[in-house]
């Protein structure tokens, strides 16, 4: 089993669910989607790595970038692969030596194959791609067996230059009941809509499963589990997860610097310089692999002279400026263009819009954008000396700010959160929540019928007092009915109660909230809030 791959037990878990449900005859498609670099392709390789089963051939096939031949190509050659594999036949990765070796046993499958090769000899994509998508289909009924196969960035087919491709996908993925289709996409705007509007299927459709970042205790393992020997303090693997907004790919390159300097400084323990100093050469220096990553990718957005403005937008969003009104009088522009290059830029991945608020995604990215992409434009003293030792300060800053905002107790983090919000209505992890803007955020405690006390937040609205229950450790279902309790004991009638809560609720507790019409927000929804508004993770 491969060591490496850490975590994502539950998605894993519900896509094994799925391929046995599709042995015993039941085939339910799937679709996996997440933002870039968070860790897609890896878990669909592993569970691909993971099927041993003889019934089922797995067929992977990463679409971007590449054209119909090779998908043509690549979906032929991996089905007669995977049979021979199966039967024990000779393998080998060559079409013609593959034909030739389960031809016997594969005649159908075989001589559709051969069709679509003379199609494309005669450059009819149309036609081949008719027989390319139905091959699945011959192929499951003359073995017997079943397949899964994983489309891997699937919004790429639009770009084959084949007619409603999609639609003649759904047609053939409906009537193969054999075959369980999982597709991917990093462009999740852009895939909601092939899959609800292109990639319709007559009997039912495909369940989406959603892949987030890391989550901090995930990111914690996946530290550890990387540094090996090497240690870090809980603080500095906290920070990194944050740092990084829980995406595997910045943390594996991270961690890889940090033991070569740990190996080159000879210390066991890692401490904030060498943090400091990994960060300086990965996301500093100009050839760092973080950098290069970054301008590649604003290189790509900002060039030719219609995208003029891309540059200082991203400058805008990275200091803060989250509404189109902030960023045209930052840049004292008019409105229209600014969101016509905000709307490419949610099409590119690159911003994310929640209410009025835009958002460069990624977190290290939006770093960079701001301390190294700005100022590298915008200096004027070129000695790269001064720029590194600001730079090397602005992290030291950094981790240090982390640290301090860490050791605040929960009722002044989430009093801060409260200040940001402004009449908005917000989406976190599929839920809408409509924010007020809060004025009078005061910290109270209150106290519980077993004497002891309970933080709480009492904050002000235009429509009344809204009353925040702060817990870090679990809470019962007695707690809401204190609760409740409490509330009226003290004269307030909360427009609305939010339990915050830093630890798993039980089910009865989860109930009576939801019974008592209180949100519930955990640490995932708290700190999807505080990224929000460019704050550090609340660590539980
Ligand atoms: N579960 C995991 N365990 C260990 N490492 C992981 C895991 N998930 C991702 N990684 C690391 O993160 C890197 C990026 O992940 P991956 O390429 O799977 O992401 P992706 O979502 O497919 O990205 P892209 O949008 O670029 O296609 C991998 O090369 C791997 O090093
Ligand atoms: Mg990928």
């Amino acid at each position: 089993m491969d060591q490496s791959f850490i975590g994502r037990q539950h998605i894993l878990d519900t896509i094994r669910k799925r391929v046995t449900d599709l042995k015993e005859g039941y085939r339910q498609n799937l679709a996996l989607l997440g933002s870039l670099h968070v860790g897609k392709s890896t878990l669909l390789a592993r569970v691909v790595s993971d099927m041993d089963d003889h019934a089922i051939v797995p067929v992977y096939l990463d679409l971007e970038n590449r054209d119909f031949y090779y998908f043509a190509f690549k979906l032929t050659r991996s089905l007669l692969y995977q049979y021979a594999r199966i039967k024990g036949l000779t393998v080998t990765e060559d079409l013609p030596a593959l034909l030739d070796a389960v031809g016997a046993a594969l005649p159908l499958s075989t001589a559709q194959i051969r069709e679509i090769q003379a199609y494309l000899e005669k450059g009819k994509f149309s036609d081949a791609c008719d027989l390319v998508l139905a091959l699945p289909e011959t192929f499951t009924q003359e073995t017997g067996l079943s397949c899964v196969i994983v489309l891997d960035e699937f919004q790429a087919f639009e770009d084959f230059g084949i007619p409603d491709v999609f639609s003649k996908l759904a047609a053939r993925i409906t009537t193969q009941k054999r075959c369980l289709y999982i597709v991917a996409s990093s462009y999740e705007a852009q895939a909601q809509i092939i899959l609800a509007e292109k990639l319709t299927l007559l009997f039912g459709s495909f369940e989406v499963l959603t892949l987030a970042p890391l989550e901090l205790k995930a990111a914690q393992v996946f530290i550890e589990r990387r540094m090996g020997q090497v240690r870090m303090g809980l603080q500095l693997k906290n920070f990194l997860a944050d740092f990084t907004g829980g995406r595997p790919l910045y943390l594996d390159i991270i961690l890889q610097e940090l033991i070569n300097l740990s190996a080159i400084y000879k210390q066991e323990e890692i401490y904030a310089p060498l943090v400091v100093q990994s960060i300086e050469n990965l996301i500093f220096s100009r050839w760092g692999a973080l950098s290069r990553h970054f301008e590649l990718i604003t290189n790509r957005l900002c060039s030719g002279k219609n995208n003029r403005l891309v540059m200082p937008i991203l400058f805008a969003l990275a200091n803060g400026k989250h509404k189109v009104k902030d960023i045209t009088e930052a840049l004292a522009v008019k409105q229209a263009p600014v969101a016509q290059k905000l709307s490419a830029l949610i099409t590119e991945e690159v911003v994310e819009k929640n209410g009025g608020y835009f958002h460069i995604k990624d977190t290290l990215m939006r770093y960079w954008v701001k301390y190294v992409f700005e100022k590298r434009v915008k200096a004027i003293e070129l000695e790269p000396g001064r720029q590194k030792k600001e730079f090397k300060e602005e992290a030291t800053r950094a981790i240090s700010d982390f640290q301090v905002q860490s050791r605040k107790d929960l009722s002044s983090r989430v009093s801060e959160l409260l200040h940001c919000f402004d009449n908005e209505q917000l989406k976190i992890h599929g839920r809408f929540y409509k924010m007020p803007a809060f004025h009078d955020v005061r910290a109270l405690k209150m106290r519980q019928r077993n004497g002891s006390m309970m933080d709480v937040i009492q904050a002000e609205t235009e429509e009344g007092p809204w009353l925040l229950v702060l817990r870090k450790d679990p809470i019962a279902e007695s707690d809401i009915n204190a609760v409740a309790d409490e509330a009226k004991k003290m004269g307030i009638r909360p427009r609305k109660c939010v339990l915050v809560s830093l630890s798993n609720l039980d089910e009865g507790a989860r109930l009576r909230a939801l019974e008592e019409r209180m949100w519930i927000w955990n640490e995932m929804e708290l700190n999807s809030f505080m990224s929000l508004f460019d704050k550090p993770y609340i660590v539980p």
